[in-house]
């Protein structure tokens, strides 16, 4: 197989590889975030979180992929519903940030870069996302062995939990560590093993200072539940497993 399967859907626009509704995790945390965010996505695929945040009046949406074929199918379906994101054809490894971000998001695409290369990348989306922005970031990880669609691009599974150690001068809202069962259009079902993860690079000492008293509560609960629910031990990776089978991909 020298193409991923997704290159053949992607021209096609009777069928949708990877779903029309955003990761869950995208509407979850959208109260944290300002219709004037500066927002980007790594490896938008044909772009269900793009288009859900622009019909959602966020105003300033960048999104990129490898693939010619996605970034085509996005804006044929962005053009067709009227809404505006700024989509273009990117391999990460060369990416170089131009701005300033306030939320970063990449679902299933960092493994798919050699491990040093998806560090230099999340290094780089660190450095380039102001205070108060937010990453959630899924990447799949070698808790199992990578499905046979998949296999021979996945290069840079990550070991389970290793994304936390680049986070750890940022605030942790969520952590997960699950498997789930995945099916495309023209692809049998299949497991994959993930982590999860959605970051404020918001510091204690700055959310005191938050003006915005829902926006503080909101993010220290988060915190506090994080906090509580995910020190990093065998025994939440189970029950991250155990729980996975309902979660999104
Ligand atoms: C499994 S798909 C996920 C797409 C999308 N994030 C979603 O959840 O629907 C992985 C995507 O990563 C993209 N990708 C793979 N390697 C990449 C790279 N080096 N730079 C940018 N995108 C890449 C692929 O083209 C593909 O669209």
């Amino acid at each position: 197989m020298d193409k991923p399967f997704w290159e053949e859907t992607y021209k096609d626009d009777t069928v949708s590889t990877f779903g029309t509704e955003p990761n869950t995790t995208v509407p979850e945390f959208e109260h944290l975030y300002e219709k004037t965010w500066n927002i980007l996505e790594v490896g938008c695929g044909e772009g269900k979180n793009p288009l859900y945040l622009s019909s959602h009046g966020f105003l300033n949406i960048d999104a990129f992929d490898l693939s010619e074929n996605a970034v085509a199918k996005l804006n044929r379906i962005a053009d067709k519903r009227k809404l505006k994101i700024n989509a273009w054809v990117q391999d990460l490894r060369q990416f170089q940030f131009e701005k300033q971000y306030d939320l970063i998001i990449s679902f299933g695409t960092l493994h798919f870069v050699e491990k040093a290369e998806w560090k230099a990348l999340l290094a780089k989306a660190k450095e380039n996302t102001d205070v108060g922005g937010i990453h959630i970031i899924q990447i799949f990880t070698n808790a199992l062995p990578a499905s046979p669609d998949i296999a021979s691009f996945a290069i840079g599974l990550s070991d389970d939990n290793e994304i936390k150690t680049l986070y750890k001068d940022w605030n942790i809202l969520q952590f997960k560590s699950y498997t789930f069962e995945d099916e495309h259009p023209r692809v049998p079902k299949h497991f994959h093993a993930a982590n999860k993860m959605v970051w404020s690079y918001m510091l204690d000492t700055e959310n005191s200072a938050n003006p915005d008293d829902d926006k503080k509560v909101t993010i220290s609960l988060w915190k506090d539940i994080a906090d509580y629910y995910c020190p990093s031990s065998d025994d939440i990776l189970e029950v991250g497993r155990y729980t996975s089978n309902s979660d999104d991909e």
